[in-house]
């Protein structure tokens, strides 16, 4: 059993910060989301790892390497462009060669690992399993529709009129058959090659294709939203450590990480909260569900319900919540007159200013 993980993409959803970086390096509980699927692969008891990149791919590289540090061996394959899901797998023909493969999309999370998943497939009864969750607003995710046994009748990608609201979950386990059924499909209307298309290629041609409910916690980390909400769920679960250095006018209450080289003075810190080495919190307030990386600034600051990447600063303004901030980027107030805002913003960024 090998692996197959996609970690390129446009990124849409998350500009600006997909402009520059790999949405899949972004920060859950301070650790990039990739390295949790990764994780869960390796927990699974695969070694042999292919990581689909595009342009954001030198960076993917230098995070993972060689893959040594997760017990993985992997092999990078890059794709020219875009070209959807089932495009990743057919430009990793040769790299899987004739063996049955996890496919993982490097932005999902899933809670819980994929160990029995793997365990429990049985490339003898059936061609692919795909697993499925009922979500609120099945219109933004690839949908199925079951039979009255339980069996998948039809699949469709973001359909506007949906047949159920059971959503695709972003792990996928493959036969060698769907090597077939992706060379046989075409581009959709949005010009991409649909894992969805080449799945319900397989069930018109005669292969058993076998869905699998999940009832644990899984997010596709693609929207700012949902970044937040994968954040809050690791984040219940840390355990207090603090290696950093704490003054005694500073209030800690709840579960707080404070790694090595930080330092707070004359803060309070309602946990749970992380905040990464050599970060320093002074005179601010930080909120629950907050994750503040390596080497930022936060003076008299006030941030909830967020997510600070690194060397980023945040002085003088109160206060920040439900935000995704990206590395070295710096909120300060501006001068006090003339009473305007003063921004400097990449393309596609929001901002929201309070009256
Ligand atoms: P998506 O999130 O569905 O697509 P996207 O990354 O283009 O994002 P957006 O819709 O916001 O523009 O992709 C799921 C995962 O698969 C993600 O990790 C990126 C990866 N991917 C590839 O590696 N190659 C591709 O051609 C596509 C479409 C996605």
């Amino acid at each position: 059993m090998k692996a197959l993980v996609l970690a390129g993409g446009r990124g849409t959803r998350l500009r600006p910060l997909t402009n520059t970086s790999a949405k899949q390096l972004f920060p859950v509980a301070n650790k990039p989301v990739l390295f949790y699927g990764l994780e869960a692969i390796r927990d699974a008891g695969i070694v042999e790892v292919g990581i689909v990149v595009g342009d954001t791919g030198a960076e993917v590289r230098a995070a993972v390497g060689d893959g040594s540090r997760f017990g993985l061996r992997v092999t990078y394959l890059p794709q020219e462009a875009p070209l959807g899901l089932a495009h990743c797998v057919l430009i990793a023909r040769e790299f899987l060669g004739d063996d049955d493969f996890v496919m993982y999309l490097g932005d999902n999370f899933l809670v819980g690992g994929i160990q029995e998943l793997v365990a429990a497939f049985d490339p003898a009864a059936y061609s692919a399993q795909i697993l499925l969750t009922p979500v609120d607003d099945p219109r933004s995710y690839g949908v199925a529709e079951l039979g009255r046994s339980g069996q998948i009748v039809g699949l469709a990608e973001k359909p506007d009129d949906p047949a159920s609201d059971l959503a695709i979950v972003g792990v996928y386990m493959f036969t060698p058959a769907v090597h077939e059924a992706v060379r046989a499909i075409s581009p959709s209307a949005r010009g991409e090659l649909e894992i969805t298309d080449a799945v319900q290629w397989l069930i018109n041609h005669g292969h058993h294709v076998h869905s699998h409910l999940i009832t644990g916690y899984w997010k596709d980390t693609g929207r700012v939203r949902d970044m937040l909400e994968c954040n809050r769920i690791v984040l219940e679960s840390i355990e207090t450590r603090l290696a950093g250095t704490v003054d005694d006018r500073t209030e800690i209450v709840g579960r707080v990480v404070l790694e090595a080289g930080a330092v707070v003075e004359n803060s309070v810190i309602r946990g749970p909260v992380v905040i990464g080495p050599d970060t320093k919190i002074i005179g601010s307030y930080l909120g629950p569900f907050t994750s503040i990386g390596a080497g930022c600034t936060l003076e008299d600051a006030e941030i909830e319900y967020s997510i600070v990447m690194n060397s980023s600063a945040v002085r003088g303004v109160a206060r920040i919540e439900a935000s995704l901030i990206g590395k070295g980027v710096e909120v300060v107030p501006a001068r006090r007159a003339p009473n305007t805002h003063q921004l400097v913003l990449g393309d596609h960024s929001t901002v929201r200013l309070r009256g």
